[in-house]
């Protein structure tokens, strides 16, 4: 099949190369001419681990190619996917302004039945908005187009967002018609997952709703673990025994020192403000980010608590990226504890696998270090931002070596006590003791 994507961004690139390996024929489209000369050159805007050398491929084969014409790209695509940016508006609902455009320039342009295909995370409602904003340039026209508006969800997670499009849990299709859902099941014909055929309504909302418990259960669990550090509790342990109920699941129920990144911050505040506009107060919404947002600052008041105070004391914090194995910085708990630490007159040396210049370029007074080993000379403690792989295979013995004090902070509950204690270290995790 011949498809578009509109957006070259993190979700538009995954779903371009990701539908590209299904055997599909691609074209992604964006406004940004330097960005569409680097992807044309293979060159990635993003860090996202085997997308690149995917692209390479493809490109090599003739199946993907990049354009900053969105009219060139439509006449042949009998697939287009909307996958543009729809950040927050300072009332916490999504700007679709990216969106109304991109419908409207698709009004403009066809001229034969296409599936429209929403990827962006956007409020209930929104297919039958595009629907209605592409009908209306049909009628400026005087033309009368068939087209289909499908509301198709995301659930690829940065940093494996390869391999959730290879064995996703399931397939959202909100289609408002027998032949929109017919042409995304050939779209999909390729992956083993089960197909949830659904209204586009309820696609939306399964999407927002999806992102707001996975953020609920990590705040929930980050307040258990504060109460499991007051009872000398292991919050490990308690999410180890929790989660073999099938009904409860053993994933996102890691306590550490929050949830960042693009999308649960955003979609939380975005399904909180529909139920505001629906009359509707969702005060476990609201609860799940005040639990989020006082994270960051219960780590660093459990840290002075242990090193009596953080004046002049020297950190070495390992990982600065929201999460591991991507080089975003969106809504980052490392930005969050950066200031605190500064505030409490400690000194840090940062280091990253992938992302320290924007950090530097916002924290002027942040050093940066090359590794672990490098940050940890003279540092009074060590705390764990990032659960990087390299820092889980840390040689505990060199960093106690090169410390003045011996104490770890791990924000992620990540690291294996043993292997710390065993290199003379003191650790310290979120409701986790050694
Ligand atoms: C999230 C969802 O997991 C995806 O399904 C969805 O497609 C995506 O948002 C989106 O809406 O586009 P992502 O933001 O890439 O994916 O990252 P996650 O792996 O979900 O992690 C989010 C944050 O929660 C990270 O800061 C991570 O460190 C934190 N987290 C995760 C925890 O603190 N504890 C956990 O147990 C799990």
């Amino acid at each position: 099949m011949k498809i578009a994507v509109i957006g070259t961004g993190y979700v538009g690139i995954t779903t371009s190369v990701s539908l590209g390996e299904l055997g599909h024929e691609l074209i992604g489209v964006d406004i940004d001419p330097e960005k569409v000369k680097k992807l044309k050159q293979g060159i990635l805007p993003i860090y996202e681990p085997g997308v690149e050398s995917l692209i390479q491929r493809q490109l090599a084969a003739g199946s993907l190619t990049f354009t900053t014409s969105l009219k060139e790209a439509l006449p042949d695509a009998e697939v287009i996917f909307i996958a543009v940016g729809t950040p927050s508006l300072p009332n916490g609902e999504p700007d679709l302004h990216y969106v109304e455009a991109v419908a409207r320039e698709i009004g403009t342009h066809i001229n034969d039945y296409k599936v429209i295909v929403n990827k962006s995370t956007v409020p209930v409602g929104t297919a039958d908005w595009v629907r209605d904003l592409i009908e209306r340039e049909l009628e400026r026209r005087h033309v009368k187009v068939e087209f289909d508006v499908v509301s198709n969800p995301e659930f690829l997670q940065e940093g494996k967002a390869l391999e959730d499009a290879r064995h996703p849990d399931r397939i959202v299709l909100g289609s408002s018609s027998q032949r929109a859902k017919q042409t995304m099941q050939t779209v999909y014909a390729n992956v083993n997952a089960p197909i949830i055929h659904t209204s586009p309504r309820n696609a939306e909302m399964i999407k927002y709703a999806s992102n707001a418990i996975l953020a609920t259960k990590i705040s929930f669990m980050n307040d258990i673990a504060k109460l499991c550090a007051h009872l000398s509790v292991d919050v490990s342990e308690v999410a180890k025994g929790m989660g073999l109920d099938q009904r409860i699941g053993p994933h996102f129920l890691r306590a550490g020192v929050g949830y960042g990144g693009s999308c649960f911050p955003k979609d939380v505040e975005a399904l909180y403000a529909l139920g505001q506009s629906a009359g509707q107060e969702m005060s476990i919404l609201r609860d799940t980010q005040r639990i989020n947002r006082e994270q960051p600052g219960w780590v660093i008041a459990q840290m002075e608590r242990e090193l009596g105070s953080l004046k002049g004391k020297k950190i070495a914090l390992l990982g600065l990226a929201f999460k591991p194995n991507t080089d975003d910085l969106r809504e980052a708990p490392s930005l969050k504890l950066l200031p605190l630490l500064h505030a409490a007159g400690a000194t840090v040396r940062a280091t990253d696998p992938i992302v320290t210049d924007p950090v530097k370029e916002q924290f002027p007074k942040v050093g940066i270090a090359a590794d672990a080993y490098e940050a940890a000379l003279d540092a009074d403690a060590v705390l764990l931002c990032t659960e990087w792989a390299s820092f889980l295979k840390i040689d505990w013995k060199r960093i106690r070596e090169r410390m003045k004090g011996d104490r770890v902070f791990d924000a992620r509950n990540a690291l294996s006590i043993e292997k710390v204690e065993a290199a003379g270290l003191r650790y310290w995790g979120v409701g986790r003791k050694g």
